[in-house]
């Protein structure tokens, strides 16, 4: 029998929260020393990565990033955190949220620069699409983060679906 996501034990959002800290170089910036934002990207694609993969226990391939808000500048020599956690799982796909601070070493002060929403679906090695755990939200910020995800699959399949519709008139 074909496995799917209910024979597979429910496992606690906890369980594969992660953070990830960077350090933003020369490297990372533009001519000003602001932080780039292509960079802030792949690193937020890699901090949602990490809580799939440590939730699904699988490869994974992102299908979508939602739209990303800048809030505040970030410059070289800044520390930047991620904090990821998966906020619900369908079949295949699971929805994940990652929020981003910048860090002053000096004070210690964190300032929220951005939070992101992006969808991982999981694969085995021949990237076909498996089924993952189903996830179980705990503190009433996780039920919140379960209940809105359910939402906003909803608005992005219709939006989806839309863009196809106007493609093909
Ligand atoms: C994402 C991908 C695996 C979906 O494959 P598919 O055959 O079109 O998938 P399906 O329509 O059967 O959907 C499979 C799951 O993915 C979800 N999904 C598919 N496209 C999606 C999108 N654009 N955004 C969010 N979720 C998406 C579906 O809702 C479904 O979820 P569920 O199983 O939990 O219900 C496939 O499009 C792919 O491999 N894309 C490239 C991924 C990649 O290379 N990413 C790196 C970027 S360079």
């Amino acid at each position: 029998m074909e496995q799917d996501e209910t024979s597979l034990p429910a496992k606690a959002v906890k369980e594969s929260q992660s953070e990830m800290v960077e350090m933003v170089l020369p490297n990372d910036t533009n001519p000003l020393g602001a932080l780039l934002g292509g960079r802030l990207m792949h690193w937020i694609d890699l901090a949602g990565a990490l809580a799939a993969h440590r939730h699904s226990r699988s490869y994974v391939v992102t299908a979508s990033i939602d739209h990303l808000d800048f809030l505040v500048p970030v410059h070289v020599g800044d520390v930047v955190i991620f904090k990821s956690s998966v906020n619900r799982v369908f079949h295949t796909s699971m929805e994940i949220g990652v929020k981003v601070w910048v860090e002053s070493y000096t004070t210690g002060d964190r300032r929220h620069v951005s939070s992101a929403y992006l969808t991982f679906v999981a694969v085995d090695r021949h990237g076909r699409k498996r089924p993952v755990p189903q996830v179980i939200a705990e503190s009433d910020e996780e039920k919140r983060r379960y209940d809105d995800a359910a939402r906003r699959r909803d608005f992005q399949r219709a939006e989806r679906q839309r863009r196809m519709d106007a493609k093909k008139a």
